[in-house]
């Protein structure tokens, strides 16, 4: 039997999952793929730290000399995360010749179009499912099984600690540093996790999706990108109340000014598929004109979730290797995605929830209602609560109507700086249309 030798860069979380995977399947790999994959290196930066009993030491290496200089290994699989020295060996892989799989999102946000274009030029493949959404097939179903339609719109939870502590916060009053702390403990989180609680990892993510789904050049500098770190267990309890949960989407959509492309916490109603998707749990809901709705499920996040992306990225560049062809799948870099016209954020239209922290006094409601009204912004519903006798102020929370964002913006800098309000009003925004329904048509 043919054997095609491999060398895994990184033996923490995914790397040590993709090792078990590999090991643990191995003769269902070689069923499918007719030749058997063989782990030759394990490179790990850290040459103190002590190994897993079942990666054999004899294949541990500190060099990635060793590993370019082996001409056995046609494969390099990186998986230690950060941008270098992952970068370098990821280049000096593809100057090499080796076919190249990586689950880095931060890099590939970073400087993948670079790498695409060295591997393009080079006549080798870049595979990065592991990269977005875990174990979950998204890459793969944007790159081949939806090669044929035109997606519209994709909507997705798309980070595992955020919702993560979104669910834990809101299905069991936990607090937000004890819901961060659990997810970091289940080795969910980034190694530095202002990167999840950001949105900045979701962001990364869902410029590779959107380069995919719309053959666009979006990066996370380009976009709104709002993290979670204000939302408080009041404000998921009050959209409760009026039916929605609060979840960090991460959205693309066309729209007739350019393209919408934006990461944000978004109330969306209870029957929504998104909402129920809690934990660790990734999902991406996607309209294309012709398949309509379409719903991906499944762990966003983890060794053996994201070591099964990785593994089948692996078994994938085997195939072409064996079958001698590269460049099969279009990589997002020129000449497949071209810059587009971005719809500004303030230009999105869509209802918002405010929570206004005020003086309990006369005339407040009044006045906040007539600066909403000033500014063109629509009420549809409001709800006050009487202060409780620990609180120095009163809490009133508006629903609106379709508003225009930058309106809402307005409206909120002059009821922020009245005399009667006590602490900066929490806008938090509603997505109610197709983009997060199933049934749309
Ligand atoms: N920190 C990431 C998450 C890991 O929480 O989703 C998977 O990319």
């Amino acid at each position: 039997m043919k054997e095609i030798g491999i060398a895994l860069l990184g033996l923490g979380n995914v790397g040590l999952g993709t090792y078990r995977i590999l090991a643990n399947h191995a003769k269902d790999i070689e069923r499918r793929l007719g030749a058997r994959v063989r782990v030759r290196h394990v490179l790990v930066r850290n040459a103190g730290k002590s190994r897993p009993e079942d990666v054999p030491a004899s294949l541990i290496t500190h060099d990635m000399k060793t590993i370019l200089e082996d001409k056995d290994v046609s494969v390099v699989v990186e998986l230690m995360g950060g941008l270098s020295p992952s970068r370098e060996y990821l280049e000096q892989a593809i100057a090499s010749g080796r076919n190249v799989v990586t689950a880095n999102k931060a890099l590939l946000s970073a400087h993948g179009e670079a790498l695409y274009s060295k591997a393009l030029a080079r006549g080798v493949d870049v595979h990065f499912e592991g990269a977005v959404c875990g174990g979950i097939p998204i890459i793969r179903t944007l790159r081949e099984a939806l090669a044929s339609d035109r997606v519209e719109s994709l909507t997705g939870i798309v980070n595992g600690t955020t919702n993560f502590i979104l669910s834990a916060m809101a299905n069991e009053g936990a607090s937000y540093a004890d819901a961060l702390r659990r997810a970091q403990e289940l080795g969910y989180a980034e190694a530095d996790p202002t990167l999840d609680v950001s949105g900045m990892d979701a962001a990364q993510k869902l410029c590779l999706l959107a380069s995919l789904a719309f053959s666009a050049r979006v990066s996370p500098e380009s976009i709104l990108v709002e993290g979670i770190t204000s939302l408080t267990p009041t404000d998921i309890a009050y959209g409760r109340e009026a039916g929605y949960v609060l979840k960090l989407l991460a959205t693309a959509r066309r729209a007739p000014e350019g393209l919408d492309v934006r990461v944000h916490p978004a109330f969306i109603p209870a029957a929504s598929p998104l909402a129920d998707v809690s934990s660790a749990f990734n999902a991406v809901l996607l309209q294309s004109a012709a398949l309509g709705a379409s719903l991906y499920s499944g762990r966003g996040a983890g060794d053996l979730p994201t070591g099964s992306a990785v593994v089948s990225d692996i078994i994938d560049t085997c195939r072409n290797l064996l079958a001698g062809v590269s460049g099969r799948l279009p990589l997002p870099c020129p000449p497949h995605v071209h810059d587009v016209p971005l719809l500004s954020s303030g230009e999105r239209r869509g209802p918002v929830y405010l929570r206004f922290s005020v003086s309990d006094e006369p005339g407040v409601l009044g006045r906040i209602a007539s600066v909403l009204g000033e500014k063109g912004v629509s009420i549809n519903s409001v709800l006050q609560r009487p202060p409780r006798p620990a609180d120095s102020h009163a809490t009133i929370v508006v629903f609106t109507h379709d508003t225009r964002e930058a309106d809402v913006a307005a409206a909120v800098q002059w009821i922020d700086s009245l005399r009667s309000t006590r602490a900066p009003t929490q806008v938090i925004r509603i997505e109610e249309g197709p983009g997060v329904l199933l049934a749309s048509r």
